[in-house]
């Protein structure tokens, strides 16, 4: 992959409408389950970034007929619980960690062996969070060195139901467990020490799946079938995130984004946003298949630091890297705890951002867990992204209240989750030209 790099010039101001790409989480999701599905599913709105990808091809070398995707429409031949075929070789995830946690459950309960491998992020990511509970229902997983990818599953026994109390909040070990549970004898039970995003459970239920649900806890018993569907992806509120923030710190922004994913196991950043003195208003709130999605407006207001309340970390997990931008253009410090879980994300997001915000001339205190950031004026200047799509993104919109020019280096992974940034952010305002 060749080097992208980002200029962006200081200053402007963010308007007019703008829809962002369809939701990650969702997108993996309607592959996975189309393809075990029977018959056909139309999925409209599909995230045609990389790792969306990555689960589709992954899905195409087990057999599965999937045709698209064309302007986000992709239909998908589901083969039937069983109709999952071996693949030639070693299946690539790629950048994205949850192709390869959901495909660790499902891939455990197939006949054949099977391979899983990604990119040098993710092989340094954690694996032993899925491999552990997939053991305790009798999967065979081996991982390299340290728990790390690549995963080689050997399939070919059966799996048994277990009830299973996550250590870490986590959709990715949760969605993997019931995937498998699908396929073991008695039930799968997961219970969750907070909340986290409930799409399996409910695209399951869309499938025609049913999915005991209590408060913290979600079960399936096995040996049911899923019938294909029609799925609208919402636009990814992730992916809204760096508008959200963009548009709160440049001041004259007037902003709407259409249509975004408002699920309540994701909306911690609007919460967050709201309580440093963001203007966020939702409207046109409506259900899209078994998402409710809505217009979000955000005008541009005076930001103050905040104690970030534990409880919403889990529900805002992917949009810190933005949502520490917001707190270096608030007045007053901004403290996170409880999130050491942004370390094992596609890089060390507390240390990146830190090492980012520093250089900009931020006062930032990355912590074990989290981090403190002063809010203040900031210079402009040269930033490594690591390889992380967020990370890019999320210091692109910083340049809109710096003083000088930011150049964001190693951009090309803004294409895993957000494929067409550049454009949309210098339509939206955004002085920003991507550079080969
Ligand atoms: C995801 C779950 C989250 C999130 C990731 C997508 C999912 O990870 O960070 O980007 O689609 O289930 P964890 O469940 O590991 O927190």
């Amino acid at each position: 992959m060749g080097e992208i790099r980002y200029e962006i010039s200081p200053g402007g101001t963010l308007s007019g409408r703008v829809r962002v790409p369809g939701d990650k989480s969702v997108s993996h999701r309607s592959i996975m389950l189309g393809s075990i599905a029977e018959g056909v599913t139309e999925v409209s709105g599909f995230l045609e970034g990389e790792d969306a990808l990555a689960t589709m091809n992954v899905f195409r070398a087990m057999g599965v007929p999937i045709d698209g995707p064309h302007e986000g429409r992709v239909t998908v031949h589901g083969v039937g619980m069983h109709g999952l075929r071996a693949p030639a070789g070693p299946l690539d995830c790629g950048n994205s960690g949850t192709s390869m946690r959901l495909l660790s459950g499902l891939l455990s309960a197939q006949p054949f062996a099977t391979e899983l491998t990604g990119d040098a992020s993710l092989c340094s990511r954690p694996m032993r969070r899925v491999s552990q509970p997939l053991s305790l229902m009798g999967a065979r997983i081996d991982t390299a060195e340290g728990g790390r990818p690549p995963l080689r599953i050997q399939g070919g026994g059966g799996l048994h139901g277990i009830d299973y109390d996550m250590p870490v909040a986590s959709a990715q070990v949760k969605s993997a467990l019931l995937l498998a549970g699908l396929y073991a004898s008695g039930r799968t039970c997961v219970s969750e020490p907070a909340p986290t995003r409930d799409h399996t459970e409910r695209m399951l239920q869309a499938f025609g799946y049913a999915v005991e649900r209590f408060p913290g806890r979600a079960c399936v018993a096995g040996g049911g079938r899923l019938r294909g569907t029609r799925i609208e992806v919402p636009a990814d509120l992730s992916s809204a995130a760096f508008f959200l923030v963009g548009a709160s710190i440049a001041p004259g922004s007037d902003l709407v984004l259409e249509q975004v994913g408002i699920n309540p196991t994701r909306n911690g950043v609007i919460e967050i946003l709201r309580l440093m003195g963001a203007d966020i208003t939702l409207s046109n709130e409506r259900s899209v298949g078994a998402e409710p999605v809505a217009d979000l407006r955000v005008r541009s207001a005076p930001l103050r630091g905040i104690v970030i309340p534990e409880a919403l970390v889990p529900l805002a997990i992917d949009e810190f890297p933005a949502l520490f931008v917001a707190a270096a253009n608030a007045e007053g410090e901004t403290v996170l705890t409880g999130a050491e879980e942004l370390r094992v994300k596609e890089s060390d997001r507390i240390a990146v951002m830190a090492d980012g915000l520093i250089a900009l001339g931020v006062d930032a205190v990355p912590t074990p867990d989290g981090i403190r950031i002063r809010g203040g004026t900031y210079g402009g200047g040269g930033i490594r992204s690591h390889g992380d799509h967020r990370i890019a993104m999320s210091f692109s919109m910083a340049a809109l209240r710096a003083q000088a020019p930011i150049t964001v280096r190693d951009c090309a992974n803004v294409a895993t989750s957000f494929p067409g940034f550049a454009e949309l952010a210098a339509r939206a305002g955004l002085g920003l030209r991507a550079l080969a």
